[in-house]
């Protein structure tokens, strides 16, 4: 164990992890807000990934190069007053990555091991005190099995659907509501299915069920918790 992980280990992780639409983002966004702590918007790096793999025109099954893609990719992010920025070869592409084509490009190559690979030190380099909240689908299998509190965030495909649908049609996207479900099931089942970390809850997660609870009384469960 290298130093810094060492003193990394001190720093406390707060672990989100569910499918998308579950309302983590929200969840998590919001408690990071909460306590004062980082954030980390880990499905914001495979998103990213995937934008440089759409404009690198790299096919999502050679392996070998997506790793290497992975691994050199120049990404950041920026907060300002106006929320974060994430910047792709010093590019704003944060208006392009939560859209449906990048979603599912990125659910693509997330079941890569070799991209995997190459995101997890970014990942664990957000972890700086006072704390972190970590967003995504192994944040306390993989990335950071030793959180001081794991939640798994749950919720039925058709109210996950429904959600993404009003959140695309507030950014003016259009897309078919059956539509969505369908790719909503389909990328459930990929996340699900692959052999390297797939989504699932770690044994000592605690599992929410969202279906049929606001934002607000997640977030006041979560806290009482804390
Ligand atoms: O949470 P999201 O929709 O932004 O994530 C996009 C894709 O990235 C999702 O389909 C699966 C993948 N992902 C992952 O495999 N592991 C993570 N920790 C986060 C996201």
């Amino acid at each position: 164990m290298s130093h810094a992980d060492i003193a990394s280990a001190d720093v406390p992780v707060i672990a989100i992890d569910g499918p998308g639409g579950s309302g983590k983002g929200t969840l998590s966004t919001r408690l990071a807000e909460h306590l004062g702590w980082h954030f980390l918007d880990s499905g914001a790096l495979y998103r990213l990934t995937a934008l440089a793999v759409m404009k690198n025109s790299v096919p999502v099954d050679d392996e070998a190069a997506l790793g290497a893609l992975a691994a050199r990719l120049d990404i950041r992010f920026e907060t300002s007053r106006d929320g974060v920025k994430a910047l792709l070869d010093g590019e704003d592409v944060s208006d392009r990555l939560r859209g449906e084509a990048v979603g599912v490009v990125a659910s693509k190559i997330a079941a890569t091991p070799a991209v995997r690979a190459a995101l997890v030190k970014r990942q664990r380099q957000f972890r700086r005190l006072p704390g972190l909240v970590a967003d995504g689908r192994d944040m306390g299998t993989v990335i950071f099995p030793d959180a001081d509190l794991k939640i798994f965030l749950t919720a039925s495909a058709e109210i996950r659907a429904q959600r993404r649908h009003k959140q695309l049609k507030e950014k003016g996207e259009s897309v078919n509501l059956s539509r969505l479900f369908r790719e909503i099931k389909a990328r459930d089942l990929r996340d699900q299915s692959r052999s390297i970390a797939p989504l699932k809850a770690a044994e000592d997660a605690v599992i929410i069920d969202s279906t049929d609870l606001s934002i607000e009384q997640v977030l006041t469960k979560v806290i009482d918790m804390i």
